[in-house]
């Protein structure tokens, strides 16, 4: 077993005291009959409510707070940042940088949800749309935009201190619910998994951590099926946006040793545990958030031992786009009649 990682503990806990006077401490909703479909007992941890909609607040306003710090003690400039994102990474980064005064350019697939791309804008930064290619192409467009610009980069998901960030979650969840058995996070670049099962793993290791994903995009199952870093070999098609991307080189390590497994859901079992919480919780979440339900609900994760009896499920983020669901459209076309 590996254990040099790119963050440790202390890489978290620092994060926590970074970040925690500019996010919100989001609440943890329980509801007793989505515990009975489970047949588990459930905690939402519940970061659509976080600021700008999304945990990826967490790790942009750590990696900027702490590159400007850095900044301070060497004499130094940021001049600009920039980033690719789906969305969410994008209107957080957008935040962050925005509050420092540093402007930003965001790189996002042309198909991003619309209200992401309209965040990002309101929240001051310039946005390049780019095809929704492969990720070499987001990368190319991004390094060019950071030539031009002089500009850092600062990505989604394989970066330290967003790790770091993102692990602030599973921080506060320890808090939050002491009782914990398992945690089931949704999988992008898996800067979120991997930053929960550093904080988790050393302070409670017997705490299962499990991964969620789309059968549609299941780098993270098949890099831990292989024990090599699988990247999705074509870009996935998949409603849960924010699950596109792969794992990458400081996030893989991580999720090899500290997460117990990965499960993936079909497309229709996104959906349906997505409109399971909006309807029985009454939480707006966004498709990659209806993730973590559509594992504990999937059949394997069932078969799991009933003393896992605690699990988490972290709704990671509520910036969906309302004007795409279609009995959204149906009812402003009749409205005009
Ligand atoms: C709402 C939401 N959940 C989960 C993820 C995946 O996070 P990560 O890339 O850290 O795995 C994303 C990434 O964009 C997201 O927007």
């Amino acid at each position: 077993m590996l254990l040099e990682y790119c963050i440790s503990l202390a890489d978290v806990q620092k994060a926590q005291l970074v970040i925690k006077d500019l996010i919100h401490q989001t609440p943890v909703l329980t509801d007793s009959s989505l515990n009975i479909l489970a047949n588990r007992k459930l905690f939402f941890k519940c970061e659509l409510f976080q600021k700008t909609g999304s945990f990826k607040v967490r790790g942009a306003l750590n990696a900027v707070l702490t590159l400007c710090e850095k900044a301070k003690m060497e004499a130094s400039n940021i001049r600009a940042l920039v980033t690719h994102s789906s969305g969410n990474h994008g209107q957080a980064l957008a935040f962050a940088a925005h509050l420092k005064g540093i402007p930003t350019c965001i790189v996002v697939p042309r198909t991003a949800p619309a209200c992401k791309k309209a965040a990002i804008r309101q929240y001051h930064a310039r946005l390049v749309e780019c095809e929704p290619t492969d990720q070499q192409c987001r990368a190319e467009t991004t390094a060019k935009l950071a030539a031009e610009m002089e500009a850092l980069t600062i990505h989604s998901s394989d970066t330290p201190e967003v790790i770091a960030g993102q692990g602030t979650i599973g921080m506060e969840l320890l808090q939050q619910v002491p009782e914990l058995d398992a945690v089931v996070v949704p999988v992008g670049g898996g800067g979120m998994l991997a930053g929960i099962a550093i904080a988790i793993k050393a302070l409670r290791p017997n705490v299962k951590i499990y991964g969620a994903e789309p059968q549609n995009a299941d780098d993270c199952y098949q890099s831990k099926q292989r024990g090599q870093l699988t990247p999705n070999p074509s870009p996935p098609d998949t409603i849960a946006d924010g699950a596109k991307l792969s794992i990458g080189p400081k996030t893989w390590p991580i999720i090899q040793d500290l997460v117990d497994d990965v499960f993936t859901v079909t497309e229709d079992e996104i959906k349906q545990a997505t409109c399971l919480v909006w309807e029985r919780m009454k939480l707006v979440i966004e498709p990659t958030a209806g993730l973590g339900m559509a594992v504990v609900l999937s059949e394997r994760f069932q078969s799991l031992p009933e003393n896992l009896k605690n699990v988490a499920v972290i709704l990671c983020g509520g910036n969906v786009d309302l004007g795409s669901l279609s009995w959204l459209k149906n009812l402003s076309e009749s409205s005009k009649q």
